[in-house]
């Protein structure tokens, strides 16, 4: 049996779908090039050990047979929740994990560093315990820790960890379909802003519970320009992705999550000449996106600035968990 190994997985960006897909409801999301990378060494003693030095994590430790109970530091939440659930399914049968998560990317951009760490542990599990799981396997016990953790959340972070590329999702993995894309002409623009995604769920499910027929119909509109998106982006279509990207700011704007600070990066972007701008993931801050004629890229990226906005070089598109070395 290995007795180490590491491996990696990719941060996501939200394209068109958000919110709407937490109900039933499909999105597109792309895997950006911002890696978490975790590596885990079997051990003698009968240990979870974890170091996790970008969420201030050092020499945490406890013995199996207790994970999950007592004080769980917040940065270690993820990880040992989903050790907990690996091991719920496929005990190991003596000694312990010792496991060390490193980040490319500051978790502030909203990258899914969370998701992307839980299928991390769970690959890497799977492949020193020998466990071999398939794609979908490793997506449905990593989702299912998210949802252990944060009570709700549609998967859409989570597909883009495990499987990479961009991906048409619905909801809980019920639809995960890559799409057959080169590269989107996407620029990424960060606003500063943290935000929390289960607190803006809530918001958005609370105007729902008090308009239920009108925040219905905006998510099966939303569902309708993913639709129309979908073929656009396989088209290679950018100027029609765009419109598609304008008309689900709109919308996203009737459901409370955009921002005077995103919404000057987006007019901005527009304004200097972008196919399409929206926000990008659960609103009010995080990230941006613009899709742009290349010739106006340089233009638009100053708007994005001179609106307040930090410009991200992500790449998209990328390969989804990989095994980095044994
Ligand atoms: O805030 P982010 O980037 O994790 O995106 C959240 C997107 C939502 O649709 C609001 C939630 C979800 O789990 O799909």
């Amino acid at each position: 049996m290995t007795k180490q190994i590491t491996v990696s997985a990719p941060g996501k960006l939200m394209l068109l779908g958000e919110h709407a897909v937490v109900y039933d409801r499909p999105c597109l999301v792309t895997a950006v090039g911002q890696r978490m990378k975790a590596t885990i060494t079997l051990t003698e003693s009968p240990f979870f050990e974890l170091n996790a030095p970008d969420v201030n994590v050092a020499n945490y430790r406890k013995p199996i047979s207790a994970l999950l109970s007592g004080e769980v530091p917040k940065g270690a939440k993820f990880v040992e929740v989903a050790v907990a659930n690996f091991f719920g399914k496929y005990p190991l049968k003596s000694g312990g994990i010792k496991i060390e998560t490193n980040s490319e990317f500051s978790a502030e951009f909203g990258f899914g560093s969370s998701s992307a760490s839980t299928v991390c542990t769970i690959k890497a599990l799977s492949e020193i315990t020998g466990a071999n799981l398939d794609q979908k396997a490793i997506f449905d016990l990593a989702y299912k820790t998210v949802l252990d953790i944060q009570g709700k959340g549609s998967g859409f972070d989570v597909a883009a960890a495990t499987y990479g590329g961009t991906l048409y999702f619905v909801t809980g993995g019920k639809v995960i379909e890559p799409l057959k894309v080169e590269n989107l002409p996407i620029v990424v623009g960060y606003s500063g802003i943290k935000v929390d995604t289960v607190t803006l769920i809530n918001q958005v499910s609370e105007k729902a519970k008090k308009y239920p027929e009108v925040i219905e119909a905006i998510y099966d509109q939303i569902k309708n320009l993913v639709e129309k998106a979908k073929k656009a982006v396989l088209e290679k279509d950018w100027a029609t992705v765009g419109e598609l990207m304008n008309i689900n700011e709109g919308v996203l704007s009737a459901l409370g999550v955009e921002s005077q600070k995103l919404a000057d990066m987006i007019y901005a972007a527009r304004e200097a000449g972008a196919y399409g701008a929206k926000l990008s993931g659960a609103g009010i801050g995080d990230c941006m996106i613009a899709f742009t004629p290349t010739e106006n890229r340089d233009k638009i990226n100053q708007s994005i600035t001179n609106a307040g906005g930090k410009v991200i070089d992500v790449q998209i598109n990328v390969e989804g968990v990989r095994i980095e070395n044994v």
